[in-house]
C-alpha cells in the first residue's frame, strides 16, 4: 500500500511576508477591474509569489500594506499588474496560425503593398515578442529582399501588451539560446545574429514593429482596420462577458476578408460569431461586419 502522503495547506505554507485571504481578495478585484483577468481563490499561492517580491522592494513587512500603497500609488499599482501578469511565449508558438497567415492572406497582401497599397497586422498581447518576430520570419521566409521591399512600403506592424516588462525585452529583440531553440535553423541563420548562447534579432525586423502599451480592455487608439490579428492566449484569463466584449472589438478592428487568430484552448462567443467563419485551427475569417 502506498503510504498517505501529508502535503501542507495553504495556510500553513511558510511566508516570508502576512497574507490572509482578504488580501487575496482585494489584489484579485483590482487585477480584474483593470485588466479583466480572473484570480479565483485557489490562485491564491501564485498571487502571493508575484506580489512578494515588490513588497520586499518597497519594504513593507505585509501584503496588507503593500494593498494599502497600492491604493494611493498608481506607478506602483502599474508594478503590480506588471508583476502578476502571466507572460508564457514562444517563437513559433501555435506554427499552424502563420502558416495559415502565409497561404491565405500573404500572397495577397504583399502583392498590395508591394503594388503601393497598405497592409497592417496586429499582435494583441504579444508579449516578449517572440509572437510578432515569427510572425515576420514566416512571412518573409529566408528572403531578405522580400523584407526590405515590403518594409520600405505602406506595412506596419503593431505588437501590444499591458506589461511593461515584456515590451523592454521584446523591443530590444535578445534572446537567449533556450527561447531560440523553435526558431527553425533557416530562420535563425537569416534573421537572428550574436554568439549562440544569446542572439539578437535583425534590426530590419526590429525597427519593422511598433511595440506600444495597451490594455486590451481600456481605449484603444488606432485607427484603421487590421488585414489580420492574433489575439492568442490572453482570453483565457476572462470571463466570458469580457471575452465577448473584446471579440466584439477585434471583429470592428478588422477588414471583412481579415483574419483573427486565437490561442488553442479559446473559442469566439456565440454574440460573435456569426461574423467569421472558421477555417482552421482557431483561424477565424471574417465575413461579415
Ligand atoms: C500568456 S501571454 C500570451 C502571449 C502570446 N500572445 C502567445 O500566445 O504566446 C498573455 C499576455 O497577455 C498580456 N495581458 C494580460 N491581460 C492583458 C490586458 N488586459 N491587456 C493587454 N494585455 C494583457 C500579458 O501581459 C501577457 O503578456
Amino acid at each position: 500500500m502506498i503510504p498517505a502522503i501529508a502535503l501542507p495547506s495553504e495556510s500553513s505554507l511558510k511566508r516570508e511576508f502576512h497574507f490572509v485571504p482578504a488580501d487575496h481578495q482585494a489584489i484579485a478585484r483590482m487585477v480584474y477591474d483593470e485588466l479583466g483577468i480572473l484570480l479565483p481563490d485557489g490562485k491564491a499561492q501564485l498571487v502571493y509569489g508575484r506580489v512578494a517580491p515588490r513588497v520586499r522592494a518597497c519594504r513593507l513587512d505585509s501584503v496588507g500594506a503593500y494593498i494599502k500603497l497600492i491604493e494611493q500609488d498608481a506607478d506602483e499599482r502599474l508594478r503590480m499588474f506588471d508583476a502578476i501578469t502571466t507572460n508564457h511565449t514562444a517563437f513559433f508558438r501555435e506554427a499552424h496560425h502563420f502558416e495559415d497567415f502565409v497561404e491565405r492572406l500573404w500572397p495577397k497582401l504583399s502583392q498590395r503593398v508591394l503594388g503601393g497599397g497598405r497592409v497592417r497586422l496586429w499582435s494583441a498581447a504579444c508579449s516578449s515578442g517572440e509572437e510578432p518576430y515569427s510572425w515576420l520570419m514566416a512571412s518573409f521566409g529566408t528572403d531578405r529582399g522580400l523584407a526590405q521591399r515590403v518594409l520600405r512600403a505602406d506595412f506596419k506592424l503593431l505588437a501590444t501588451d499591458v506589461s511593461p516588462s515584456v515590451l523592454a525585452t521584446a523591443r530590444a529583440g535578445t534572446y537567449p539560446a533556450a527561447t531560440l531553440r523553435t526558431v527553425p535553423p533557416a530562420l535563425r541563420s537569416t534573421w537572428l545574429s550574436g554568439p549562440s548562447e544569446r542572439q539578437t534579432v535583425d534590426p530590419m525586423l526590429r525597427d519593422a514593429i511598433a511595440f506600444r502599451p495597451l490594455n486590451l480592455l481600456g481605449n484603444w487608439p488606432m485607427r484603421g482596420r487590421f488585414d489580420a490579428i492574433c489575439c492568442r492566449n490572453v482570453m483565457i484569463y476572462f470571463d466570458e462577458p469580457t471575452k465577448a466584449r473584446l471579440q466584439a472589438r477585434l471583429a470592428d478592428h478588422l477588414e471583412t476578408g481579415g483574419m483573427l487568430y486565437i490561442g488553442h484552448s479559446e473559442r469566439l462567443a456565440d454574440e460573435v460569431a456569426h461574423r467569421f467563419e472558421s477555417v482552421g485551427r482557431t483561424a477565424y475569417l471574417k465575413v461579415a461586419a
